[in-house]
């Protein structure tokens, strides 16, 4: 099966990205075809610094190869590389009704916090649909939050295959329901834009300082505590072994341990998680070099996929 998925260089790196949408990606690397690209035409949506976008750029570039991103297996690339994508964007965009956008969540959630509308912000689901059909994905893993965007992806393919001919696979999502949402340190959504991230690539140090200040309740020491309403367990679940999470849910059941260290058993855990990927990044780092050619010769994959869907999209509207 044909796997694509897509991240936005806005902002460092989390482990919500990581759980909900690198970790379940990069799983299906040996047994599918993936296609993995770093989204910089979304993120011109929000990131208005020419400098920002680079380093953004590079540095999920970086956090992909680090995190286990196969070059060899998976096609991986950078979406202006392939700008025959806002081509098949417009080819979209003739076949998107007003109101399906209209309807979308994610562009009022952004307007709500305060983020300029923009002609490109409003279309945004069109160029992600571009980037799916494009190489006529079948599955697509993202978080929860994606859902609906990949609803419009689809409804858009439904369309343009009724009105003119049959060209697009229709997408599947892939949510993993599990750890559909990540709760930040708040306890909301872990999201860029609330400030409530743990990064993957943070330093040992700010890890750990960001770790101690995730938000619990404020039972004393003695009292049994609920794992299950606890946002450093709803953490700790990711990195843990069933064993592991049985053994620390007991213990907060039983009273007696503070949420001081389940918070040192979570911080544990993050760093035996991550650390080897840590050092894999640094190495990466140095290599700047290696890393610009496999976004190079995953743009020429990608565009072999492309290339022939853009021609059929060409044909069937009639420009060829
Ligand atoms: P952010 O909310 O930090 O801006 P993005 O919207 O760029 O994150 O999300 C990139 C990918 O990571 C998407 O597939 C999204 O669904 C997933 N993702 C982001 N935050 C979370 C979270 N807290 N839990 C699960 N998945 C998430
Ligand atoms: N909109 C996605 C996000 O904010 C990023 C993205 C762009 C994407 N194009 C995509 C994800 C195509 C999956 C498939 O997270």
């Amino acid at each position: 099966m044909r796997v694509l998925s897509g991240i936005q260089p806005s902002g460092k790196l989390h482990i919500g990205n990581y759980f909900g949408m690198m970790k379940p990606a990069l799983a299906l690397q040996q047994e599918h075809q993936v296609y993995l690209f770093i989204a910089n035409y979304h993120a011109l949506t929000t990131v208005h610094d020419a400098s920002i976008m680079r380093q953004g750029t590079l540095d999920v570039a970086l956090d992909f190869l680090a995190c286990g991103l196969d070059s060899q297996k998976t096609v991986f690339y950078r979406q202006s590389d392939v700008p025959e994508i806002t081509e098949l964007t417009w080819l979209l965009s003739v076949a998107t009704p007003m109101g399906l956008l209209e309807r979308c969540h994610s562009y009022k959630d952004k307007l709500a916090k305060g983020i300029a509308a923009s002609h490109a912000l409003f279309t945004y689901p069109v160029l992600m649909t571009a980037d799916i059909l494009a190489v006529q994905s079948e599955i697509v893993p993202v978080g929860k939050d994606q859902k609906q965007h990949l609803e419009v992806a689809r409804d858009i393919a439904i369309k343009f295959n009724g009105q003119y001919k049959e060209v697009f696979k229709i997408p599947e999502p892939m949510i993993q329901e599990e750890v559909a949402v990540v709760p930040g340190v708040d306890g909301q959504k872990m999201s860029k834009s609330y400030d409530n991230t743990i990064e993957i690539f943070g330093s040992k140090k700010q890890t750990r300082k960001t770790i101690m200040r995730i938000v619990t309740d404020s039972k004393t020491l003695e009292e049994p505590k609920d794992p299950d309403t606890c946002n450093v367990f709803a953490l700790y679940k990711l990195f843990a072994n069933p064993e592991e999470c049985e053994k620390l849910e007991s213990r907060y059941r039983a009273g007696g341990m503070g949420y001081g260290d389940a918070k040192k058993e979570l911080v544990a855990k993050f760093e035996e998680h991550f650390a080897p990927m840590r050092k894999r990044r640094e190495e990466l780092a140095n290599n700047i070099d290696y890393v610009e050619s496999v976004l190079q010769d995953g743009a020429a994959r990608a565009k072999e996929v492309i290339m022939p869907t853009l021609a059929a999209a060409r044909n069937a509207v009639g420009l060829e």
